[in-house]
């Protein structure tokens, strides 16, 4: 991983520690990427709420609160268990579409004692803004948020 990410990690430890407010390291946790990752229009948390995913704290424009299983991208990392990396929403079927500007997406779940809580969710306007790289980060966060974080 690119020393900015490993960094990023390192600083999000740091930003959560001793505090086990799952909404309040989630607040935080949108800040910090939001302010530490180039190119996003979006970065925040949706929690499994019975089977649907609701929306948590976020940083950027106002997004669907509600999710079903299954649909779009954030759907999809919860039913696969699985990171998303959309290099372009457009070519995904059944992206929900919250802010026209995004154009590339990265998903992925929360997984707390065997079971999927959430979604990370980030969003870019830049087309192929995530790869690899940004996929193992943003794993790095979830496991952040998830082991310090009492919800
Ligand atoms: N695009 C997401 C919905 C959430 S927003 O991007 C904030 C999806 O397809 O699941």
């Amino acid at each position: 991983m690119e020393a900015p990410y490993r960094d990023l990690l390192a600083e999000a430890r740091g930003l959560l520690d001793g505090e086990i407010d799952g909404i309040a390291n989630a607040a935080n946790l949108s800040a910090l990427i939001w302010q530490r990752m180039s190119a996003l229009n979006w970065a925040g948390f949706y929690f499994r709420k019975g089977e649907d995913l609701v929306l948590g704290p976020f940083q950027g424009k106002i997004a669907c609160t509600r999710i079903k299983p299954g649909h779009g991208v954030c759907g999809a990392a919860v039913q696969s268990g699985k990171t998303q990396i959309v290099a372009d929403v457009h070519a995904f079927a059944g992206h929900i579409a919250c802010d026209a500007a995004s154009n590339s997406e990265l998903a992925v779940p929360l997984r707390k004692n065997g079971r999927i809580v959430g979604v990370l969710d980030l969003d870019s306007p830049k087309i192929a803004r995530f790869g690899t790289d940004e996929a193992r980060c943003a794993e790095g966060l979830a496991d952040v948020w998830v082991a310090a974080s009492a919800l």
